[in-house]
């Protein structure tokens, strides 16, 4: 028996590739895949001008192997030194596709973020007046605020302040993990959109603590209770034109993951789209996993959707993915969902 769907060719909202050999081993395994992604700008140092973004462009473009077609939509590190001026002429100039504003310290290389939000106003405002998206790592830093929290508290503290205070902002909630963020989302019509992971699809809080800590299943925001990786699933296999697929696939080598402080980051570039598909499936909406991956983000951005087409199968034996992708600095593990998948 073999099924199979035939899709638009995908692009990834949301993408860690890193630099030098890390980019090296990872860029293949998107690119195969995806045609476009929104490059995050977390490097050390950040991604922060245009000119920077300009050279990281160029270095991701000359990392991909021959044969292999993908296009980086480059993203800007907002910091409280960031230049409107630069800004806008970075995304007149087609270099940079949108801001990633991550408040100080939320996350991998985030020490350079944002601590006082007055400070960036005059680049939101820049922002709102070109049309320029606002991307959000959704979280506040605050000691005090549990880790399971920050999310819902980012959202009233932060996110509903800087919209109410800059009509006409696009915003993308990235990595959505809670039915309050769906429920803001939704709440909210226009010029407001989400992306959602693969692995917060698949993994509540329980897979990562239940029976030994599970060091490959963490990552920022940290996967919720099952309640809301259910409002995820929901939201993501709805139809809605403001969710899509962002997969927050952020690599880090093994022995930087189990570790007594282990980096945050799941790698799922390499099987995505099957997890997607046995997700899709199993809500029975499979015809709407085209809308997620493929349809809703270059609709938001503005841009049109691809022309190529993914073919998706499935056969009645599981597929074997790569258990890891080698690496220079070290091996990385592929996100395994613990099940079987017969799509490929
Ligand atoms: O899990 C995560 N890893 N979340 C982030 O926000 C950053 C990312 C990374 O860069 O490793
Ligand atoms: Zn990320």
């Amino acid at each position: 028996m073999t099924e199979s769907l035939t899709i638009r060719r995908p692009d990834d909202w949301h993408l860690h590739l890193r630099d030098g050999a890390m980019m090296e081993a990872v860029l293949p395994e998107t690119a195969r895949t995806f045609a476009r992604a929104i490059i995050m700008p977390n490097l050390v140092p950040p991604v922060v001008t245009g000119a920077d973004a300009a050279a990281y462009r160029d270095r991701i473009r000359a990392a991909l192997p021959e044969g292999m077609s993908f296009q980086p939509l480059m993203t800007l590190y907002l910091t409280e030194d960031t230049d409107p001026a630069d800004v806008a002429r970075a995304h007149a100039e087609g270099i940079a596709t949108a801001v990633k504003l991550y408040p100080a310290g939320a996350t991998t290389n985030s020490a350079s973020g944002v601590r006082d939000f007055d400070k960036v106003r005059a680049v939101l405002e820049k922002m709102a007046e070109i049309g320029m998206p606002l991307c959000t790592h959704g979280e506040v830093t605050s000691p005090e605020v549990d880790i399971f929290d920050r999310e819902a508290v980012f959202i009233d503290t932060v996110l509903d302040p800087i919209r109410r205070a800059t009509p006409g902002l696009r915003v993308v909630m990235e990595h959505i993990t809670t039915s309050h963020a769906a429920d803001y989302v939704r709440a909210n019509d226009r010029g407001l959109g989400a992306t959602i992971t693969t692995h917060h699809l698949i993994i509540n809080r329980n897979h990562i603590l239940v029976g030994g800590i599970k060091p490959h299943y963490y990552c920022l925001p940290v996967a919720k209770r099952e309640e809301h990786r259910r409002a995820l699933v929901a939201a993501a296999t709805s139809g809605d034109a403001r969710f899509f697929l962002g997969t927050d696939s952020a690599p880090h080598p093994d022995h930087l993951k189990e570790h007594p402080c282990g980096c945050a980051g799941c790698f799922t570039a390499t099987n995505t789209m099957p997890l997607l598909a046995h997700v899709f499936e199993a809500e029975g909406a499979l015809d709407r996993l085209e809308g997620f991956a493929s349809l809703h983000g270059p609709a938001f951005y503005g841009l049109p959707a691809n022309e190529e087409t993914l073919t998706l199968t499935k056969s009645d034996q599981p597929t074997t993915f790569p258990a890891k992708i080698d690496c220079e600095v070290g091996p990385v593990t592929v996100f395994d969902p613990g099940f079987p998948v017969y799509w490929s």
